[in-house]
């Protein structure tokens, strides 16, 4: 029975120069588990709160000194001697420690680097990789679970929103790959379709530097041209829009809604919800478009029910500032028929048990679920074993492009050739 006996965090940076938090759990073994949290840009409000110092002298008020102080001075010292294995004791314990509803006094970040943390040093600990170890912990939980497999990523290559620099409302305009494709597959059209928009983007005198999560972050006239760039890149490349490849959108519409209606680039008057969903569908067969992700409002429960009741037969409808990982939320989605897939954000709720409590009640209840990165990300890949330790129908991390997404997909790639290697 493994012991941890030194938790040390410390702050480091994450992928846009803001801090973040890492987190070393020892054990008496010395084996060690290091794992770092990252950050979101378009927050649900609900979303557990993210521990930051608030003083404008340093880091812009971003620093996160309170919440590895949390850490060192008051976890560590509760956790030392706790058997590593014990991940639900050791969660439950943090859930305690702290005593909020929304981890308001540590802070979400510190409680889930070390819960986390030790998630990845009680794997090493056992000798398994860590996706096996979450899918025995899932397995224990009784979830139902599908066969062991690398899940199809959604590519983001279009930034707009809050992540991109251009003027494109919408947050993120993804590729899809055909579920028949292997991960390698999928992986290689995602990434000759994001050489081909480059081209595309290019050739329409769009500026086609990065966005935050990667993709590009042109100015364009609309949010449409962004899907007609996207579509004339597959066209230019050697897949089929519809058969190879289908499209999504997140749109994180709470960011354009503007007194109850929502307003786009695209028309100088704002929709109304009635005409937002009829924009939608017309979009849905237009575009072979598979996914909508936060198309309304994270209030707007009796609009995203009209939608899901029109078109959740045909497209994936996610909630993710929605849902926010919440089990109260995602109750709520159930019982309305609000939506029918999850986006699985482990520092929305900010534990590991709870992150996979909800998976559970998610798929007990059909939803498809996503583990999703953060527009704020670091070059941890924990998010990787997740989504393969629970089977995830997909993942969402980002285009597949700069370091912090790279790494996870790159993650994948080696579980993959492992998963083939026993089969
Ligand atoms: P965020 O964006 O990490 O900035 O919240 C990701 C998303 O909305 O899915
Ligand atoms: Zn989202």
């Amino acid at each position: 029975m493994p012991k941890i006996t030194k938790i040390i965090a410390r702050q480091i940076l994450d992928s846009r120069a803001t801090p973040t938090i890492e987190t070393k759990v020892t054990l008496d073994n010395g084996i060690e588990g290091i794992d770092s949290v990252p950050s979101g840009a378009s927050t649900g409000k609900d979303e557990a709160l993210e521990l930051r110092d608030n003083n404008p002298a340093v880091y812009m008020g971003k620093s996160v000194l309170n919440a590895v102080n949390n850490v060192n001075n008051i976890i560590a010292p509760r956790l030392i001697g706790a058997d590593v294995e014990n991940q639900q004791e050791i969660d439950k314990l943090l859930i305690d420690l702290d005593g909020t509803p929304n981890k308001g006094k540590l802070g979400a970040n510190s409680i889930l680097s070390v819960s986390m943390s030790t998630v990845r040093a009680a794997a090493t600990t056992n000798n398994l990789p860590l996706y096996k170890y979450i899918r025995d912990i899932a397995e224990r939980m009784v979830i139902k679970l599908s066969p062991l497999s690398v899940p199809i990523p959604l590519f983001n290559v279009i930034n707009g929103g809050k992540h991109g620099a251009g003027n494109l409302n919408i947050q993120e305009f993804m590729i899809i790959p055909a579920s028949n494709k292997t991960y390698h597959e999928a992986l290689q059209i995602g990434v000759e379709i994001y050489h081909k928009l480059k081209e595309t983007l290019i050739f329409r005198n769009a500026v086609a530097s990065v966005g935050d999560e990667g993709g590009f972050a042109p100015n364009l006239s609309t949010n449409i041209d962004a899907l007609e760039a996207i579509a004339e890149a597959i066209r230019n490349s050697n897949y089929r829009l519809g058969v190879d490849v289908f499209l999504g959108l997140d749109l994180a519409a709470s960011v354009f809604l503007k007194n109850g209606r929502y307003q786009l680039i695209d028309r100088a008057q704002a929709y109304s919800p009635d005409e937002f969903i009829e924009y939608l569908t017309i979009l849905q067969d237009e575009y072979k478009m598979l996914l909508f992700e936060d198309p309304f409002g994270e209030e707007e429960w009796d609009t995203w029910v009209k939608f899901t009741s029109k078109l959740g037969d045909k497209v994936f409808v996610v909630g993710d500032d929605l849902l926010v990982t919440n089990p109260k939320k995602l109750d709520q989605a159930i019982k309305t028929h609000a939506c029918n897939s999850i986006l699985v954000k482990l520092n929305q709720i900010g534990t590991f048990t709870q992150t996979l409590e909800v998976v559970k009640n998610a798929l007990a209840a059909g939803f498809k679920n996503i583990v999703s990165h953060r527009s704020g990300e670091t070059t941890d890949t924990f998010v990787s074993d997740l989504a393969v330790g629970l089977s995830a129908d997909y993942v969402k991390f980002g285009a597949p492009a700069r370091g912090e997404r790279v790494v996870k997909y790159n993650r994948l790639l080696e579980i993959e050739e492992e998963l083939s290697q026993k089969s």
